[in-house]
């Protein structure tokens, strides 16, 4: 273990922001940093991501953590999707017209707390079904009912649209979806992690990991990403755009993290998956080659910005670039991450209750020691 958490001194240094910290055993996933390598049980994060479906890996993250597991989750998350949707008729147009994140979070705090499949399965579930009826009641139109028959990717999607997504499409966002399942002790997990350990139930910890991955400096990132692209707008603007954000103080999204000193290694299998949904689109290929140009501006800029702590691309940058390949709002790209990460946060939290171990760290007091009451 490393400074900070397992004996703190009366006085002295503190693992600010937890870095550097051990904070747990995981079987689910190893994040790599100098490597630049993501392994989810076993596999190669860009792997799974070309091979796997949404279903597959929620199923091999969840495996060993629950009793009854079907072999296959399909059917028993298309069967939890129309569970949630009944949900949907709590939803008015003035949650829904909030920050999309805020309305989905709002309406998982109303789903019972427990610790089984069935409440498990019906928070994976969740997300992907009241992010486009979020989207639609926001824009005047009725929700639409899940299709327990389809990919939760494709169902996702056609219940956002109305009409149902391409082959394409849903293999596009399964690819995403994978990505972003599981990432060793982020921000979110964490989160998650702590409110299972107080044995509060699978419901409190995943809406602990939804608000704390709605922050920019973590799963907030991709809305600011576009909004980037598109003030800067041709090419040749990036160097002075990422100049003057810089000299502003400003960061710049999608750049940066906490473990990786390479290239976040989800980044490619993202840029993967937009090259596929390239081929049969006219505005993709376009888009993808503008956000390339800006990355590699940035790139460049960011390693005399800060030559002693390396700033490479992070996994937002092209979640931005693919989400909004697939027509989904900037405003909503945090509840389409929440759609992954919620398989990872219900991993972590049975890890974590598993070790029976409530999470309860130390801290230094700084404040004055005599103070006379008045
Ligand atoms: N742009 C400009 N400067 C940056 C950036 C950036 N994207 N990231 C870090 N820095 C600078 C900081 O300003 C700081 O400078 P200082 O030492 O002069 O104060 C230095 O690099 C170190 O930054 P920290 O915040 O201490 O590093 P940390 O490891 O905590 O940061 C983080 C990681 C939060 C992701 C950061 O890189 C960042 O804010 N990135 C932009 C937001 C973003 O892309 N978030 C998504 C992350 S991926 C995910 O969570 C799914």
């Amino acid at each position: 273990m490393s400074k900070g958490l397992s004996a703190v001194p009366a006085a002295g240094p503190v693992a600010e922001g937890l870095e550097g910290v051990v904070a747990a055993h995981t079987v689910l996933s190893d994040v790599d940093g100098q490597a630049g390598r993501l392994t989810i049980r076993g596999y190669a994060v860009e792997d799974l991501a070309q091979r796997a479906s949404f279903e597959d890996v929620a199923h091999l993250l969840l495996d060993g953590f629950f009793d009854g597991m079907p072999s296959d989750l399909a059917p028993a998350l298309g069967a939890a999707r129309v569970r949630a949707f009944a949900e949907v008729a709590a939803l008015d147009e003035g949650l829904a017209r909030r920050d999309p994140v805020e309305a989905v979070r709002a309406l998982i705090a109303r789903l019972p707390d427990g610790d089984g499949l069935d409440t498990a399965l019906l928070l994976i579930a969740a997300p992907a079904v009241f992010t486009p009826a979020v989207l639609r009641v926001a824009a005047g139109q009725s929700p639409v009912a899940p299709d327990a028959a389809l990919s939760h990717a494709a169902d996702m999607l056609r219940m956002t649209r109305g009409v149902p997504a391409t082959d394409g499409e849903a293999r596009a966002l399964d690819a995403y979806l994978v990505t972003v399942c599981d990432h060793g002790l982020n921000a979110s997990t964490f989160a998650a992690r702590v409110v299972a350990s107080t044995r509060a139930g699978l419901t409190s910890a995943v809406l602990a990991g939804i608000s704390a991955l709605k922050g920019p400096l973590h799963g907030g990132a991709p809305g600011p990403v576009i909004e980037m692209l598109d003030v800067i707008g041709a090419p040749d603007n990036a160097q002075a755009w990422i100049l003057a954000a810089l000299a502003r103080g400003d960061r710049l999204m999608g750049f940066g993290h906490r473990i990786y000193r390479v290239r976040d290694p989800r980044a490619d299998a993202l840029k993967a998956a937009i090259r596929q949904l390239a081929q049969t689109s006219s505005t993709v290929p376009g888009r993808l080659a503008f956000a390339e140009a800006v990355e590699q501006a940035a790139v460049r800029i960011l390693r005399d910005h800060k030559p002693d702590r390396p700033l490479d691309t992070n996994v937002e940058f092209y979640t931005a670039v693919l989400l909004e390949a697939l027509g989904l709002p900037p405003a909503a790209f945090t509840c389409v991450f929440a759609m992954g990460r919620t398989a990872g946060w219900i991993a972590h939290a049975r890890e974590q209750l598993a070790t029976g171990k409530l999470v309860r760290p130390q801290s230094v007091y700084v404040g004055p020691r005599t103070k006379a009451a008045a």
